[in-house]
């Protein structure tokens, strides 16, 4: 499926900043041949150049973008614009102080930096919608654009009194009343309860942080106002041309906002990935990756794009790695083996000073084309031309797994004061499940709370700390065992409703029947302890953080508790109900546990791999129709058997019978 139907094919490029260098007009022309030499068919231009757009209010200057965007055009190279809403010019913030943001002490920004705009207020808003349509009939005609960049990395929110406006608004909306308001927020608790709406604010550490449901709702707030905000600057562009897709670039691991209700509003998702690679053992660096890839891949079920990654290193983190020999091939097309359609980096040329002058860049200050990085990134374009239109029409493997990952959960379990204060880790227990079927190379998908979600087509569905439940997930969760379904479930899951108000039920709330168990309480463990679970086979599951305290409810105990005063109680059980089973995990177990769980289910639900091989530790495998790639993150040279025919699609010979991987190297495999 094409995301730029004007150029459908992978892109190949990054964020070009030509506003820095419109003093040197050698370097615009020497960047367009470099450009076509890197094999670079698409920049995002004009992120941060609004200054440069509208240098008095109200007074645009495109001239210089008209002649960047033709010369690129000779070039090959396509443009993604960008409408310049991340950073605002300083007469703008002189003028109209309430376009910047207030902070969670109630104090206003001064101007400088970026991503440090209101939302709401009228004056940007109405700033951002002018320039906006401005670029829209300039440029969304033009065949050369081929996608909006709405803004850049929105993140973090504003408490002005016309946001705070806007969330008592929003809340009237969702309660209707403040005594429904009181109940859903358990006011009654600390003479929290409100009389007037006026009396509401955001969370504070000045004011209110106790509040965990306000603290829940802020968040959804912030989400909305993110979305409205996205809608609206949507809207403006496709007023003009309704046919130019739109995105914005997203985070890894993002908390701030619920990225499958942001993604609604796009058209395309797409999203900045900046690991620090070693070289070394990167397996669980990757495999973290990886999920994120995945994540993207799952907000819209489509493939997606990857917006910036860096040629070489950053600067912003406190050790600075350049990557070694081979792993800007290798992390490149990780993100095109789970589903992107494009390599794009930050940036193409290393500007001269401030606070990114050092960041890795295409092109640095040298200005050469025979530099390493340089090569890399060639090598990475032909890559892409090599693999051409095949993979790029070639989904990636259907996923009969899914792991149910939602924003709501997430943010309601590290709000709660609750086992391991801070280290409830939602994400990171996500991301063990996640490890365990990246090392079989098993496709996964990720499905959140929305009414939208359809857990049909799945074989296993994976509930790790879903601790909040809403919009019925339980309803959704019974069908799919009745139907014949796989369910694992962990233990704090199903204890609060969509307010975070604990449900005053059995936990998990409404499954205790399905997974024939019934959670009882709830135990932490310090760093230096741990449990254990024995099967009667004799394997042992080593547990440690949390473990649960079930009572059996009919469902067949398949490991016990051996240590302490949980010993003999159940740890892990599966209960059959209806067509299906449901897996009930007591404790958290280690990554040795969770592999062989997995190994044990993908091998009785026949669960489809990229490669039906024995994979060695480090390396992990991900299929896009007829195309296998194949990833070595071990830091060692590996060898595999191949199971099949394959040519290898890089070097197009026949890839033989066993696949032998260096450090740091990915083989794309063509099946016959
Ligand atoms: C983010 C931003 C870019 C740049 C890079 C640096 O992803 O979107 O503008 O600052 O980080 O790594
Ligand atoms: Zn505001």
């Amino acid at each position: 499926m094409s995301l730029t139907p004007r150029f459908p094919h992978f892109l190949h490029g990054g964020d070009y900043n030509p506003d820095q260098w419109l003093d040197h007009p050698d370097i615009l022309e020497r960047d367009v041949l470099l450009m076509e030499k890197a094999h670079v068919n698409a920049v995002s231009v004009g992120i941060f150049a609004w200054a440069t757009l509208e240098p008095e209010e109200g007074q645009y200057n495109f001239t210089w973008l008209d002649e960047v965007n033709s010369r690129l055009k000779k070039h090959g190279v396509h443009m993604i614009l960008a409408t310049p809403s991340g950073a605002r010019p300083a007469w703008m913030a002189e003028k109209y102080p309430e376009v910047l943001r207030v902070n969670d002490r109630f104090e206003r920004a001064h101007f400088g930096g970026r991503h440090n705009h209101c939302p709401s207020s009228p004056v940007y808003r109405a700033k951002v919608q002018k320039i906006d349509r401005a670029l829209a009939e300039r440029y969304a005609g033009d065949e050369n654009v081929i996608l909006w960049h709405i803004s850049n990395e929105f993140s973090g929110d504003c408490r002005c009194p016309l946001c705070q406006e806007r969330f008592r608004t929003w809340l009237k909306d969702r309660y209707g009343t403040l005594d429904n308001l009181n109940r859903a927020w358990y006011t009654g608790f600390w003479s929290m309860g409100y009389t007037a709406w006026s009396q509401i604010e955001p969370p504070s550490p000045r004011g209110q942080m106790a509040n965990l449901s306000l603290l829940l709702d802020w968040r959804r707030f912030s989400t909305w106002q993110c979305a409205d905000f996205i809608a609206m600057e949507r809207d403006t562009v496709k007023a003009v041309n309704p046919d130019l897709p739109v995105t914005a670039n997203l985070m890894e691991s993002f908390w701030d906002y619920d990225y499958f209700r942001l993604c609604e509003e796009l058209d395309v998702v797409s999203w900045d990935c900046y690991p620090t690679w070693t070289g070394g053992d990167d397996a669980d660096l990757a495999a973290y990756i990886g999920m994120n890839h995945d994540l993207m891949r799952s907000f819209r079920r489509q493939p997606f794009l990857l917006m910036e990654s860096t040629p070489s290193l950053v600067n912003w983190k406190a050790v600075n790695k350049l990557k070694k020999p081979g792993m800007h091939l290798l992390s490149s097309l990780q993100a095109v083996a789970h589903g992107s359609n494009s390599v794009l980096y930050f940036q193409w040329r290393k500007g001269r000073g401030n606070a990114e002058m050092f960041h890795g860049a295409v092109v640095s200050h040298d200005g050469r084309d025979d530099t390493r990085v340089f090569g890399d990134v060639t090598e990475v374009g032909k890559a892409l031309e090599t693999l051409g239109d095949g993979l790029y029409a070639s989904p990636v493997q259907q996923a009969r797994v899914c792991i149910l990952y939602d924003w709501s959960a997430r943010w309601a379990t590290e709000y709660s004061q609750v086992g391991l204060n801070g280290k409830m880790d939602y994400h990171g227990t996500a991301l063990a499940h996640y490890r365990a079927l990246w090392k079989m190379g098993i496709p996964v998908d990720f499905c959140d709370m929305r009414e939208s979600t359809d857990l049909s087509s799945y074989s296993l569905v994976i509930c790790p700390q879903l601790y909040l439940f809403m919009n019925g997930i339980e309803e959704k969760l019974r069908t799919f065992v009745a139907n014949g379904g796989t369910l694992v479930m962990t233990c704090f899951s199903g204890i609060s409703d969509a307010t975070n108000l604990a449900f005053l039920a059995d936990t998990p709330y409404r499954l205790t029947d399905v997974l024939g168990v019934r959670e009882t309480e709830l135990d932490a463990l310090s760093p230096e302890e741990c449990n254990h679970a024995a099967f009667t086979d004799g394997e042992v599951w080593r547990a440690t953080g949390l473990c649960a305290r079930p009572a059996l409810e009919g469902a067949e105990v398949l490991a016990i508790y051996t240590d302490d005063f949980y010993a003999g109680l159940p740890a892990v059980t599966r209960n059959r109900f209806g067509k299906g089973e449901a897996w009930y995990l007591a404790a958290r177990f280690d990554d040795d546990a969770l592999l062989s769980l997995y190994a044990r289910l993908s091998g009785s639900l026949k669960l489809p791999r990229a490669l039906e091989t024995d994979l060695p530790h480090g390396v992990t495998a991900h299929r896009r129709g007829k195309y296998v790639f194949v990833e070595n993150y071990s830091g060692k040279t590996v060898t595999l058997s191949l199971p099949g025919t394959y040519e290898d699609a890089l070097k197009g010979t026949d890839a033989g019978d066993t696949l032998t991987l260096a450090p740091c190297t990915v083989s794309v495999l063509l099946e016959d």
